[in-house]
């Protein structure tokens, strides 16, 4: 690859420290950054390359999850790293960039490429893009391109309009738009494992399956992010990200094992636009808005959403989705697709279960011990994929027991969603970022959502922490004759039913 210069805004911020610098210095010891190679840092307090170099060495032995060791290596990857003042009203601050980039690319020699990650709060996507424009620094003898991370605006309005300012200096090719989600392996071996085997695809249908339910329960509260977290809420949080990648990247029927960026572009595209809109009259029917209230996380007690610092006790946010959607497409006609995200719920769990139907059922009969088949995905803290199936019972005559088949894909060793997506911008491969198209009609499906929410026209229902959500959630599920699989009694529960209360009914698959 030809000289690349990796201009990183936010440098002393806590996403470049925690993430961005060790997952480039994984890259730089697997051999993977390009040959020539600087990193310039920027931010509004003034650093030598002395002070930054020695910033980003404590980032690495703090949050590099192996031993760093003091060696040779180290020191030449520190060499590659320089700072330089900026504040982003400053034209000047821009032009000065402007000129240490060329000088080393001077050096460098060959047409040469910049990376501009912007590590920055996104009120501040617009002005950087523009000064980056007018300062000269976008234009380039060989490649560009931007890295941004969520959220990308606040909703369908005003993700336009940062879009729109993003345009005036980059084109939509040159933009990766991080989701995190699309960089967890479990997310990447998704795709494959479908296009891989006909077995998957063969199945992947209404004919075969009565439903998907895609949840990412978290056991953290809003934690000290009270003044971010208390205007986005779930709905922005996770579930217009987050969940609907995951829901895309479930429901995509992609053709061959070749398919390019482009293709699964396509794909994804294709699925939202095949979604049922809601109506904003619709909305309380299919989703469910609920706020954790005080309980317990593994046995120690917790305050709830309204008594966390930072948070106005009266406050009408949300820490927790449920929603019901459907993709109304020849695969997916008829069948309902379950969302579930919150925070301060029983675990740390994020998983998409594939119910198949029961053709064969006797409902009728009484007798009838067989469960459905389940195909499922683990995606975090643990991965992995379980097949669900039955079996006869041999020590109970007449009845089935349910056998898991464990698939354990082997994890590419020491491989982080930071490293795979740095690695992949570096090389031009936008598979697993999103689209604007994505953004767009993402937010388009959401819209309603947050105006019914923000007319109050949605109940907000509260939840202990440490259970799995209102109640309400089973609801919405139970209508249809379904249950969220995997959930076991919550603390709560269990001490309602010690004191003698009925528990919330939950189906555990054993
Ligand atoms: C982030 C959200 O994007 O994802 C956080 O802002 C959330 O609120 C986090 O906790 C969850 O990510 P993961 O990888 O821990 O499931």
């Amino acid at each position: 690859m030809n000289p690349t210069t990796f201009v990183l805004f936010g440098a002393t911020g806590d996403l470049a420290k925690r993430k961005i610098y060790p997952a480039l210095y994984h890259l730089y010891i697997h051999g993977k950054l390009p040959k020539s190679f600087a990193v310039i840092g920027l931010g509004r307090k003034e650093l030598t390359d002395e002070t930054f170099r020695a910033h980003v060495k404590q980032s690495l032995h703090e949050f590099y999850r192996l031993d760093v060791k003091e060696d040779d290596t180290l020191r030449s990857f520190l060499d590659l790293f320089g700072f330089n003042i900026l504040h982003i009203d400053r034209l000047e601050h821009f032009v000065q960039l402007k000129e240490r980039v060329e000088s080393w690319e001077n050096g460098a020699g060959g047409a040469a490429n910049r990376l501009f990650y912007l590590s920055v709060a996104p009120n501040f996507f617009g002005t950087i893009a523009t000064q980056i424009e007018q300062s000269g620094l976008g234009s380039v003898t060989g490649w560009k391109r931007l890295i941004i991370e969520k959220p990308f605006g606040h909703d369908l309005a005003s993700a336009r309009e940062l879009n729109s300012q993003l345009s005036q200096a980059f084109t939509e090719d040159e933009i990766y738009r991080i989701d995190h989600y699309l960089g967890k392996s479990m997310v990447q071996r998704l795709e494959a494992f479908k296009q891989a085997n006909p077995v998957i695809q063969a199945l992947w249908t209404s004919r075969y399956i009565a439903n998907v339910q895609i949840t990412a329960d978290e056991t953290v509260g809003v934690e000290d992010r009270a003044g971010y977290y208390d205007q986005a809420g779930a709905i922005r949080d996770m579930f217009q990200n987050h969940m609907m990648q995951l829901l895309m990247m479930l429901s995509i029927h992609v053709p061959n094992t070749n398919a390019t960026a482009e293709d699964i572009r396509l794909k994804k595209k294709n699925v939202l636009e095949a979604l049922e809109p809601l109506a904003r009259q619709d909305v309380h029917t299919r989703i469910v808005r609920g706020q954790y209230a005080a309980g317990a996380i593994q046995g120690k007690p917790v305050q709830g959403y309204t008594s966390e610092p930072g948070i106005s006790p009266d406050s009408k946010n949300d820490t927790f989705i449920a929603a019901k959607l459907n993709i109304d497409n020849y695969y997916w006609r008829g069948v309902p697709f379950y969302i579930r995200t919150g925070k301060r719920l029983k675990s740390k769990n994020t998983r998409i279960v594939v119910e198949f139907k029961e053709p064969l059922r006797s409902s009728a009969a009484a007798e009838d011990t067989s469960v459905p088949n389940l195909l499922v995905f683990e995606i975090g803290p643990n991965e992995g994929i379980t097949l669900q199936l039955n079996t006869k019972d041999p020590n109970h005559k007449g009845e089935f027991k349910p056998v898991h088949i464990d698939m354990f894909p082997d994890r590419i060793e020491g491989q982080e969603a930071y490293e795979t997506l740095i690695d992949d911008a570096l090389n031009g491969d936008s598979t697993f970022f999103v689209h604007w198209d994505e953004v767009d009609l993402s937010w388009q499906w959401v819209q309603p959502i947050l105006e019914a929410f923000e007319a109050g026209e949605v109940p907000l229902y509260p939840y202990a922490a440490g259970s799995h959500g209102p109640e309400a959630a089973n609801a919405l599920l139970a209508q249809d004759g379904f249950h969220w699989w995997f959930d076991e009694p919550s603390e709560h529960e269990a001490a309602n039913a010690e004191e003698g209360r009925k528990p919330v009914e939950h189906v555990t698959a054993s």
